[in-house]
């Protein structure tokens, strides 16, 4: 019994040291000290022995098992412990590499050079206003001198919601709200989209951009006009850009202009860019029309104003060199990335 006792022992020492998971060692110790275990097998065979042998037997027994027991244990510590450094070796982070750069997003060009128009703007003292895209057609036409047999009002160029409510064709519906809500001085920039029932081609789009400017207070004439669209275009292109009115008719400014600038290509020479001319259309403009004022409850003979409408793709497409305004519509990443 004492050679089986010492035989264990000795065996369990070489199935401990050589058991190399936490599993297997579970495995181990139930086969040596389990219920069904070797140990215990042999400790049932007590009964059989002399009452001398008894005390001796039953010490080095309980040795034996105190010492699987204490070896057990330690090697339970031992693989816990490999298996926390196995694993904090895996999942150690290397601090000194490079991070991922988050993806972020780009403002669209469009929106780069409205947000430089309205800086223009609010460093002449303006405040930005917004107005509705679904309008009614009093704000759109009927209150800026467009009578309803206008032209403008052609079924083909507007989009009709119904027959009283449309979406806006033109920024200048602002102008209105504006001037029913506020009394002169007023000073006032508004961007937008607008619509208009036109096929896409290079230079179309149904959906397209407008800033609406106004002043309306005492003494405002067409040198206030020129001289704020001056220093815009200067800012926007350069000190050295020119700019040019040519006269033109809206319905609801008198005297009216169109508004061109020199072109960068050719600086007034004509080239292809400017077809020769020398000059680029780039806005409508002037003097608020009197019956307008009278319109939104503002006195005519006391108050003038001018105001100017300029197509904001038009200007992105001049400062990028961008020939195609479908560009500026398709969203494709690999061409939005371009802009700053
Ligand atoms: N609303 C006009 C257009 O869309 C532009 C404009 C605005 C003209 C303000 C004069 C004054 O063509």
């Amino acid at each position: 019994m004492k050679e089986q006792l010492r035989n264990i022992e000795e065996k369990a020492r070489d199935a401990i040291s050589s058991v190399t998971d936490l599993r297997a060692l579970d495995d181990l110790r139930v086969s040596l000290l389990g219920k069904k275990g070797e140990l215990t097998a042999i400790l049932k065979q007590m009964g059989k022995l002399s009452a001398e042998e008894r005390p001796a037997m039953g010490q080095l027994a309980n040795r034996v098992r105190a010492t699987l027991e204490q070896l057990l244990s330690e090697k339970n510590a031992a693989l816990h412990s490999a298996a926390q450094a196995a694993r904090l070796g895996a999942e150690r982070v290397d601090i000194t590499m490079p991070g991922k750069r988050p993806a972020a997003g780009r403002l669209h060009p469009l929106q780069i050079v409205e947000n430089e128009v309205k800086e223009i703007f609010l460093g002449m003292g303006f405040s930005v206003v917004d107005g509705p895209e679904v309008e009614y057609d009093y704000y759109n036409f009927e209150a800026l001198n467009l009578p309803p047999d206008h032209p403008a009002r052609d079924t083909q160029d507007t989009f009709y919601i119904t027959d009283n409510i449309l979406l806006r064709t033109q920024t200048s519906s602002v102008q209105v709200h504006v001037m029913e809500n506020q009394k002169p001085p007023i000073r006032v920039i508004s961007p937008g989209r607008v619509y208009r029932s036109d096929a896409v081609d290079a230079t179309h789009s149904p959906l397209f951009h407008q800033v609406e400017g106004l002043v309306v207070d005492k003494g405002i004439t067409m040198a206030d006009l020129k001289g704020t669209l001056e220093m815009l275009m200067r800012r926007l292109y350069g000190d050295d850009c020119k700019i040019r009115l040519r006269p033109h008719h809206f319905p609801f400014t008198e005297p009216s202009a169109e508004v061109d600038v020199m072109c960068f290509a050719c600086h007034g020479a004509g080239c292809r860019m400017c077809k020769g001319e020398g000059y680029i259309e780039l806005l409508g403009a002037g003097m608020v029309h009197p019956k307008v004022l009278e319109g939104c409850g503002i006195d005519s003979s006391i108050y003038s104003g001018f105001a100017f409408g300029l197509g904001l793709e038009r200007i992105v497409m001049r400062r990028y060199n961008i020939s195609d305004m479908r560009l500026l519509f398709e969203n494709d990443m690999r061409f939005l990335e371009q802009f700053r």
